[in-house]
């Protein structure tokens, strides 16, 4: 069971302390929700999981599966199973889609040996689920694909690689309503096994179809609120000016 332990975590960035004190504990077979106003520090929280350069760890400690990641580079995160889709994907000129899959695949479970046409078969059985078209095979990663198909590369990365924690940041925006339910299957189909999820959203569009077990309110840096999938469900009519007055 594999387990990620965010403890007592302070960030800043430029000299600007952003996180204070964050408490976050995700475990596999779990669903988590970060919500929180705009601002609130959520995407810093992403980047700092992922060790974004620009963002300094002021306090506290970041454990996946007992293993501290705080110290290590993006690729050794990644290596140890820790999954992250961003708001904005970044192009990546001359990379092609199926190599970097493979690549990234074989980093990540180095005892497995998936024969060739197996990995492509499983691959074009995903691309037509996320609704990619197979000729996306061969075209540089994120080049010239709109934001919608950035989404969904997302999101196939994700089914594919089949990393320990998944940490995906505003997910839901620029996609349409079918986009979003394949999403939502996707996640839900990985949610019987050992993956943990933590969806960092400011909407609750996006989880009316997951159902959160647990729903996690960031206000100012902090951790101003936890409950369960209905809390998610108040913020959406209520919005969180209660929350900062209570
Ligand atoms: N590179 C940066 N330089 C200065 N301030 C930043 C930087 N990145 C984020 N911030 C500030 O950190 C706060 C939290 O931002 P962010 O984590 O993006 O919030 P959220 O994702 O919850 O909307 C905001 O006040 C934002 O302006
Ligand atoms: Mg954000």
């Amino acid at each position: 069971m594999s387990e990620l332990v965010i403890s007592n975590l302070s960030a800043s960035v430029n000299d600007k302390e952003i996180l204070k004190n964050v408490f976050l504990t995700v475990r596999g077979g779990e669903i988590h929700a970060l919500m929180g106003p705009n601002g609130a520090g959520k995407s810093t929280l992403g980047y700092v999981l992922m060790g974004h350069p620009n963002y300094r760890i002021t306090k506290g400690s970041i454990k996946l599966d007992g293993v501290e990641l705080a110290n290590k580079t993006p690729e050794e995160r990644a290596r140890a199973g820790l999954f992250l889709a961003f708001q904005n994907p970044v192009a990546v000129q001359g990379v092609k889609l199926s190599t970097f899959l493979r690549t990234a695949y074989n980093q990540l479970h180095p005892n497995e040996k998936i024969p060739i046409q197996q990995f492509y078969d499983n691959l074009k059985k995903h691309m037509q689920k996320v609704g990619l078209d197979e000729s996306f095979i061969s075209r540089s990663i994120n080049d010239g694909f709109s934001g919608g198909e950035r989404k969904r590369f997302e999101i196939l990365q994700m089914v594919m690689l089949r990393p320990k924690m998944i940490v995906l940041d505003e997910i839901d925006s620029g996609l349409d309503v079918d986009a979003l339910r394949m999403v939502a299957e996707e996640i839900r189909s990985f949610h019987n096994q050992d993956t943990g999820f933590l969806i960092i959203t400011h909407y609750q569009r996006i989880l009316k179809n997951i159902e959160p077990e647990f729903v996690h309110v960031l206000m100012d840096g902090t951790m101003a609120k936890e409950g369960g999938n209905d809390l998610s469900l108040k913020i959406e009519e209520e919005g969180y000016d209660w929350i900062r007055s209570g």
